[in-house]
Order: C-alpha cells, then structure tokens, then sequence
C-alpha cells in the first residue's frame, strides 16, 4: 500500500493533504473500507430528500344518484370510495339538490339512477329530472358520462329513468365513455363491475402511472344496523285490523326479537324475507314435470317464482328454442302478453320439457318486501310493528296472491318465526318536536305515522300532529281508531281528517279532505309544518301533490306556476317528504 494515497490533486489544501495522508497511508484495508462507509453514510444522512415530482391534483369526478330506498345512494358511495383510490376527487350529488347550472362545468358525470312508480323518478328527483329533461338543460359538450341504472324487471318500464337519462346526456353534448347498464333488484355483483370498469375509464390515464395521487380511504366505515344481516323475530301478534265484513284483510302483526330490536327510529321499513305459496310451488313443479327435493325447497325459498318479466321470457326462448315464446317476443308483443300475467302463465301456455337448470335460469332470486314499521321504540321496546295488506286479485282468468303478503297474512301464525332486516330511512323522518307535522296516510299508508305519533307522545313534543286517513269503509275499515281516538284525547294528535270511499253515493279520498281544509293546511305549511305522505304511489301520492299545489294557488291567488314553485320550495326545505310505493 503507498504511504501517500491522497494526490496533491485532491481538493484540499497541501498541509491537509499531508494530514490525511499521514492517516489514510498507514491505515490497514479495514480500517479504510470503514471510513468510505462511514463518510458515505454521514453524507446521506446530511442529505436533502430529493424533492418528488410535484403530485398531480386529484382530478374532479361528479357522482349523482338519483334514489328513493337509498340503493343508488349507497353504490354512489361505493364509487366515490372507489374513485379515490384511482387518483379522482369524487363529489357526491343527490339529484334532489342538483343545481342544473353546474353540470355544464363538470368534467366527468357518473350517474346511479333508480326508477319508481311506474316508471317515474324517485320522488325526492322529481323537479330536478324534470329540468333535466327541459329546455333549461345546459349543453354537455366536452362532459364524459356513464349511467347506471336500478330497476327491477317485475315493472314493465325496467330501468325508464336511467335509459332517459342516459339518452339526455348524449344528446345534451355529452360524451359516453361506458355503457349503460340496467340492474335488477339483485344488482351488487352488476353494479360493483360496472363501477370498478366505469371509474377506469374515466381515471386520469398516465403512461407509467407515475405522479398518480392515490387518497386511500383511511376512516373506517361506522357499522350502521342498515349493514347487518337479516335477524330473526317471533310473531307475538297477528291481528286482522278489518271487520269480518271487509272485503280487505290488513294484519297488524307485532314482531319481538330474542335480544335488542334493530335499532329503528320512526320512518324506518323492514324488509320481510318470505316464503313462495306452497300451492303456487306445485303448481310450477306440476307444469315443468319436474321432481327434485333441492328444486322444491329452493322454489320455495329462494327464488321469484311469480314474477314474468321480458328478461325471464326471452331466457325461456333462448334456452329451450321455443318457437312460439320467439314469434312473440319477434313481434313485439311480449310485452302486452306479459301483463296481468305471471311464469306460471308462461310456462303453461307455452309448455315444453324443462330441466332444473332451465328453469332456474328463467327465475331470479326472491326479493323481500318492504313494510313501514307502524311502532316507536319508545313505546314498544325491543319490538317492532307491521301493517301488512293482503294483496289478492284476479287476472287473466286467475286469482292471485302477494308473495309476501300471503305469507304474512295467511300463513303465519303466533309464535312463528321470520326473517327481517332494517331498512332505514333517511329521507322520511320525523322533525324536531317542536314543529308540526301533517301525515297523509290512507289505507296501509297508516303504518308510519302510528309510530310518529308513538314517538311524539313519548317525546311531549310541542309540535301539533294533523293526521288525514282514509280507507273503503268506516265500520270495516278503519284501521288502528281506537288508538287515533284515544291519541285525540291525549293530545299526541292534535287532529283528524277521514275519509271513506264507499260509505257515500260519491268516492271520497284523502286528498278531498285536504281541499276542504286547505286554508289551514296551507297555514300550517306557512308555520313551518312538515307534510309526510305514505301509501299508494300509482294514484294518491300524486294526486295528493296536485291537490296540495291547486290549494295553494286558491288561497295564496296564485297562479299554477307559482304555486307549484312554493310546493317545489317545500320540497326543497325537505318539509314535503314521501314513502309511497
Ligand atoms: C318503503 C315501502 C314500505 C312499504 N310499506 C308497506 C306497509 O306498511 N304495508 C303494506 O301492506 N305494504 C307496504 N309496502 C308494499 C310491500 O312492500 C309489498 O309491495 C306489498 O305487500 C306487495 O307485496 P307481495 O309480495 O304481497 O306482492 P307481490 O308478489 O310482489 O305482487 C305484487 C304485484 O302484483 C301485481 N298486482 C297487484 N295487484 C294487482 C291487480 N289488482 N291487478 C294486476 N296486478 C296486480 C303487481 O304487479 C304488483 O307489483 C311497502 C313498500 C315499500 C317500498
Ligand atoms: C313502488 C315501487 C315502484 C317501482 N317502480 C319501478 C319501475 O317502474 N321500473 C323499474 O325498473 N323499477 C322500479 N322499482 C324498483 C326500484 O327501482 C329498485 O328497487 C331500486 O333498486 C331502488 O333503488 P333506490 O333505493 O336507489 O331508490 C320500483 C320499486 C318500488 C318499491
């Protein structure tokens, strides 16, 4: 080893070049190898980070759900969690609060759109689908868009406003940059893939990927009750609230579960897992020749047996061949064959040699059905009340019944067991006791407003309490009176409007007796009330709604246009809220 390594080129002065010299010289292999680490290692201590490539801001997406029962809202969420991780900046939008102006601005458009009615917008959506659908829509151009949408097959207008939507947005200017896709009632594993390959499309695309912000979602999620699966509860009663005389059967049915009720508040509706009619299980086991136990037990219990849907007819085409089901579905008629009819229909109309695999195919798994719990836990405890109406009718030469309310009003019994699951509210609840409310409930649409009036009392809310109900007839009809009258006396409900359709020579409803009173509804609405609507979504919610804007035009002297504004104004203070079905 030289005794002189350093040059007299180093970049030190000579007499330091000496010094080191006189160290590194003499210094053993070891010993220098532990000082070019050592050195090295103080030097990256010392170091500045090198400063990262500036990060990218996250690029904005737009996600609006357009929902009634909260699904849309909840995949909404699911996407907007999704988004993030890809390197977006999701905003959430309901529909019902939508400013049309901004969507000219946005960039990119998710949309998660349901359908209700019969084929409607959810309630809540309503004047804003309408403007969408208007003159007053901003042009689109340069906006990316996909939809999705929620539907179920069983309702002839599948998936309308979701299609509508979708057809609007392009021809507002807008960019399609996914397929639509039309989901049934079992729509997570569609909507999940629809969403993971949607938000991939419309994610900022940078070559290596490099610069990409991911916000990953640290906060854990609240387990809400909405989350947990279905519960088990016990039928304690099972009580026909009509005379023996009514041509209707409305079951007042009290569940009580084995610990802690869900965690209801007022507003809340459970979702009631049925069992298929077992004549109507034979009856499809009778037409398709077909025998096998694991089959029964799934017709059973497990799938939608009843519902005939375009899907289900072109399935049974495709998978058998069947040349007549293909004419139909050919010629367009499918679609009015359909109505009034159910698989049973199908099957034997167009009969032919099915196997368990086909004819799984052309079911989809059974739903359950929602009920308005009609009970407060303040008043109940840990149990939970239903008002459940027989559905029965005839229909092309056949009676039928309800799944679920056959279930619950013919086959079950004290003592038996169900399955249920929360269905929270969020958009139907009651406000502080301090104001008033007006709940418009006829028929089942009762239900709720049992259990506002239970938790009011409970509360001593100040607030007054206007309850107009109506139903066929008063002495076979009238659903839960005893508790109105005694609720009357107490004070929990300040007053009571009814109405009965057949007791006069002319049809009365509920929303003739809003007109009768409409200076003081329209009052009370001044004051700050609350109107709820629950029940009939075909015909009563709606008229309801125009009886509500003509009664404000009359006592205001407004004009039509102006009064649907101060209804639409009402509605947007979320002071007009509606769970009709
Ligand atoms: C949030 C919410 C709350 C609800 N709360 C209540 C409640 O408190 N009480 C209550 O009783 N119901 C309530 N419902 C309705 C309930 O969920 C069910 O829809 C209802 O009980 C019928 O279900 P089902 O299984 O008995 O009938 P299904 O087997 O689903 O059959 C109903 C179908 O039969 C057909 N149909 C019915 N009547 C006729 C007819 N006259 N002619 C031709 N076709 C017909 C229609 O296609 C209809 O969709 C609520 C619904 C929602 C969404
Ligand atoms: C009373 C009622 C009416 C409905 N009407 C339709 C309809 O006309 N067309 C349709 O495709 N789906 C219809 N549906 C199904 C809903 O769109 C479906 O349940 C959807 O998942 C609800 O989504 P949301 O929770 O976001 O409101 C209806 C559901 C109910 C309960």
């Amino acid at each position: 080893m030289s005794p002189a390594p350093i040059p007299k080129t180093a970049p030190f002065p000579e007499e330091q070049i000496e010094l080191l010299n006189r160290v590194v010289g003499v210094a053993s292999v070891t010993q220098r190898a532990w000082l070019a680490g050592f050195l090295a290692g103080l030097d990256a201590a010392d170091a500045q980070p090198q400063p990262a490539a500036p990060p990218r801001p996250a690029e904005p997406l737009t996600i609006l759900y357009a929902t009634e029962s909260g699904n849309s809202e909840k995949l909404a969420g699911d996407a907007a969690k999704a988004a993030r991780k890809l390197g977006l900046k999701p905003t959430l939008v309901d529909m019902a609060d939508l400013d049309l102006r901004s969507l000219a601005s946005i960039r990119r458009l998710m949309v998660i759109a349901a359908t209700w009615g019969e084929g409607d917008a959810p309630a809540r959506a309503v004047s804003a689908y309408a403007d969408l659908m208007s003159d007053r829509a901003p042009s689109l151009d340069g906006v990316e868009f996909a939809v999705l949408a929620l539907g179920d097959t069983a309702y002839v207008e599948f998936c309308a406003i979701g299609k509508a939507l979708d057809r609007r947005l392009e021809e507002l200017g807008g960019t399609r940059i996914a397929d639509r896709v039309d989901c049934d009632l079992d729509f997570a594993k569609p909507a999940a893939t629809w969403i993971e390959d949607t938000l991939k499309s419309l994610a900022p695309h940078d070559e290596a990927g490099r610069g990409r912000v991911i916000e990953v979602d640290f906060v854990a999620r609240q387990a809400t009750s909405a989350d947990l699966g279905p519960v088990e509860a016990e039928v304690g009663e099972h009580i026909n609230l009509n005379s023996s005389r009514s041509d209707k059967e409305t079951v007042h049915l009290e569940l009580a579960f084995d610990g802690a009720a869900p965690a209801y508040k007022p507003g809340d509706s459970l979702d009631l897992y049925a069992d298929n009619d077992p004549a109507a299980v034979d009856a499809v086991l009778k037409a398709t020749g077909l025998k096998d136990d694991a089959l029964r037990n799934d017709l059973q219990r497990n799938l939608d047996i009843t519902t005939l849907s375009l899907k289900a007819m072109e399935t049974y085409a495709a998978t058998t061949g069947h040349r007549y089901v293909k004419e139909l579905l050919e010629s367009g008629a499918a679609r009015e064959w359909i109505a009034g009819r159910q698989l049973i229909d199908l099957i034997e109309h167009f009969p032919i040699a099915l196997t368990v695999e086909q004819l799984r195919a052309v079911t989809r798994p059974l739903a359950p059905r929602a009920y308005s719990i009609a009970s407060a836990r303040s008043e109940v405890g840990d149990e939970a009340h239903l008002l459940i109406a027989a559905v029965r009718y005839q229909s092309r030469g056949r009676g039928r019944k309800g799944v679920a309310s056959g279930y619950a009003v013919e086959r079950l019994k004290k003592g038996a067991r169900v399955k249920v699951k929360l269905r929270p509210s969020k958009y139907f609840a009651l406000p502080d006791p301090g104001r008033d409310i007006i709940m418009v409930g006829p028929g089942t649409g009762i239900a709720p407003f049992r259990a506002f009036v239970q938790e009011r009392r409970a509360a001593g809310a100040a607030g007054k309490s206007w309850l107009f109900f109506g139903d066929r007839r008063y002495t076979h009809d009238f659903l839960y009176q005893l508790e109105w009258q005694d609720a009357l006396a107490d004070g929990a409900l300040s007053r009571m409007d009814v109405a009965f359709s057949r007791d006069g020579a002319e049809k009365h409803y509920v929303q003739h007796r809003m007109w009768e009173q409409r200076r003081d509804l329209v009052d009370w609405l001044d004051n700050g009330a609350h109107l709820y609507v629950c029940g009939d979504a075909k015909a009563m919610a709606k008229d309801v709604r125009a009886t509500l804007v003509r009664a404000v035009a009359d006592v205001k002297a407004l004009a039509p246009d102006a009064a649907e504004q101060a209804v639409r104004q009402i509605e947007r203070e979320h002071r007009y809220q509606q769970d009709v079905y």
